[in-house]
């Protein structure tokens, strides 16, 4: 492209002229909303590390779940909190385990609203690890690694269940080697050829999930997450992972954490040309929002400019925490 030479301050004159020249604009249907769900009745307990945000029970999910819609914002992710952990996370694919239950309330409280259930089995573990794990030895220490095969089994399961309950598209996030394929075998012998795979194709081993892991109550209770998570300092092998994603038949892909991984948001939305998202993680939130509290930075202008940049680099819709408050902010 070669450039003109005039002045671009001419275009910056007045309200009405930047508004007319402004190449990425915001609107709540760029939105996915998350919500976290735990068991009982009447709950809705504050998220200590993410102020705004809360735990609610499947019933008080109920009555939150049509705000998403009445303010334009067309779709929620779930994550749950379940019961009841195990080795084996069979909380995460129980006929009535916490998303399912989450999934069919949001669906009759407010039908137009789609519907992302995450999958991944962090939640749902006992060790806190996204799959089923192999020991190396006795101790902790000793460490272990996930077992790619029993994963994928829990994977497909997990996958059709979230479906029958009425998901619009699954979530994979644990990035285990043959999820997407295994996904869309399961799906389509289900009879769920309609729903889709967004799959968290790209994601950091990343310290922005810090709060997270308090509002879902998964953190590991030893090791991390370094081996099947990605490295920070890599793009290439972003585009790799995305690759085989695409291959195996995902439907839309995601990066994440969102503003520290522009760079790669904007990469994988070229090179692949599928709808791409961008999760702006717990941590991303809780630094406007500790920051805000502070009275140092403006949390709705904050807010709105990392949403701006994040669809200015790539993204077709963002998930964020922000998502309520920022349709409220463009419609007022
Ligand atoms: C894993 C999962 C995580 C997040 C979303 N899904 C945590 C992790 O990978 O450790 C983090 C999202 C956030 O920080 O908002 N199920």
């Amino acid at each position: 492209m070669s450039f003109p030479t005039h002045r671009p301050r001419r275009l910056r004159a007045s309200a009405g002229i930047r508004a007319l020249v402004r190449e990425t604009v915001l609107t709540p249907s760029d939105f996915v909303m998350p919500y976290f769900i735990r068991p009982g009745k009447g709950e809705k307990r504050p998220i200590g590390s993410m102020p705004g945000q809360f735990q609610y029970s499947v019933d008080e999910l109920a009555k939150t779940a049509p705000e998403a819609a009445s303010l334009g914002v067309p779709a929620v992710i779930l994550f749950g909190i379940p019961d009841k952990k195990d080795e084996h996370a069979s909380g995460a694919y129980a006929p009535k385990g916490i998303v399912q239950e989450a999934t069919k309330a949001v669906k009759d409280a407010s039908p137009e609203t789609l519907v992302i259930t995450d999958l991944c089995f962090c939640e749902y573990t006992s060790h806190g690890h996204c799959g089923v794990i192999r020991r190396k030895g006795a101790r902790d220490e000793d460490g272990f690694e996930l077992d790619n095969d029993e994963t994928l089994d829990l994977v497909a399961k997990t996958a059709v269940s979230q479906a029958k309950a009425g998901a619009d598209i699954v979530a994979p996030s644990g990035m285990t080697d043959g999820m997407v394929k295994t996904i869309r075998q399961a799906l389509d012998g289900a009879g769920f050829q309609n729903v889709s795979i967004l799959s968290y194709a790209v994601k950091y081993s990343s310290a922005f999930y810090g709060p997270f892991r308090e509002a879902a109550e998964s953190p590991p209770s030893f090791g991390d997450r370094t081996t099947y998570q990605m490295d920070p300092g890599n793009a290439l092998e972003g585009m790799r992972e995305a690759a085989l994603d695409v291959e195996e038949g995902a439907d839309m892909l995601m990066v994440k954490p969102g503003l520290p991984y522009l760079d790669v948001l904007s990469a994988v939305k070229r090179r692949f040309g599928l709808p791409t998202a961008a999760y702006c993680v717990s941590g991303e939130y809780s630094m406007i929002k500790a920051a805000a509290a502070n009275g140092w930075i403006d949390e709705r202008k904050t807010a709105l400019e990392s949403l701006t940049s994040i669809k200015r680099a790539g993204a077709d819709f963002m998930i964020t925490y922000h998502a309520l408050d920022a349709a409220r902010w463009l419609g007022a």
